[in-house]
């Protein structure tokens, strides 16, 4: 853990995810501050590991994207899955993502924050997670954000920051993949690769996910 703990509570950074809906292009859910160039580039590269993660898990029935955002990866996860349910807690984000899928009938959306994401009876075969739970900034709710994911899905396909080059703001918190694979009850690391987002370093990792305890 690199930072000291927010102050801010689950609201603030509601909020500042609908003011960031309001923004235009990547910049909704990349760092404003950065060139289009490199958030297209940075995109594409994302979107490469996330399809070959899954094309390791082939064939994937059934896929769950948390915090999808503006549907920036919703279709290449579609494009590799029977079903996804694509969820995010900003109503005006998942309205952009209903957009970018349009004529994608077996995606459907699902607001909800991930640590108060219902359980499904049956397990999904794989959960998509990029760049989400580095903005669940206090302990307490990532712990019940991981058992939930756990508890959700077969495997997990997870991306977050783990070096900032230009340091966090106040909405993001870094952590290691060793403490997500902590929190996630029976995690097993299964491939561990990188993304470099103009000197900021995250892990993309498959990890398969224990039975429910
Ligand atoms: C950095 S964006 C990433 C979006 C998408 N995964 C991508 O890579 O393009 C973070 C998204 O997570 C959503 N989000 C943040 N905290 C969340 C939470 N606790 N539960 C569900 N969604 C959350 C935000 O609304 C936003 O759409």
């Amino acid at each position: 853990m690199q930072q000291a703990t927010h102050a801010l509570t689950a609201g603030e950074v509601a909020a500042e995810w609908e003011r960031r809906a309001a923004r235009d292009g990547l910049a909704r859910v990349m760092r404003a501050s950065q060139p289009t160039a490199l958030a297209e580039s940075t995109t594409a590269r994302t979107r490469e590991l996330v399809a070959g993660h899954l094309d390791r898990l082939a064939p994937v029935g059934s896929a769950l994207e948390i915090g999808c955002g503006m549907g920036r990866l919703t279709p290449t996860i579609a494009a590799r899955a029977s079903r996804v349910l694509a969820l995010d807690m900003t109503g005006p984000m998942l309205d952009l993502a209903r957009a970018a899928c349009a004529g994608l009938s077996t995606v459907d959306f699902h607001r909800a924050p991930v640590q108060e994401m219902p359980v499904p009876r049956r397990k999904f075969d794989v959960a998509v997670c990029v760049w989400v739970l580095m903005h669940v900034l206090d302990e307490d709710e990532l712990a019940e954000a991981c058992r939930r994911i756990a508890a959700s899905a077969r495997h997990l396909v997870l991306v977050e920051y783990e070096r900032a080059h230009v340091p966090v703001g106040r909405y993001s918190r870094l952590r290691g993949l060793a403490d997500y694979l902590e929190l996630l009850p029976g995690a097993r690391l299964v491939e561990r690769r990188e993304l470099d987002y103009g000197g900021d370093l995250s892990f993309a990792a498959l990890i398969e996910l224990g039975e429910r305890a």
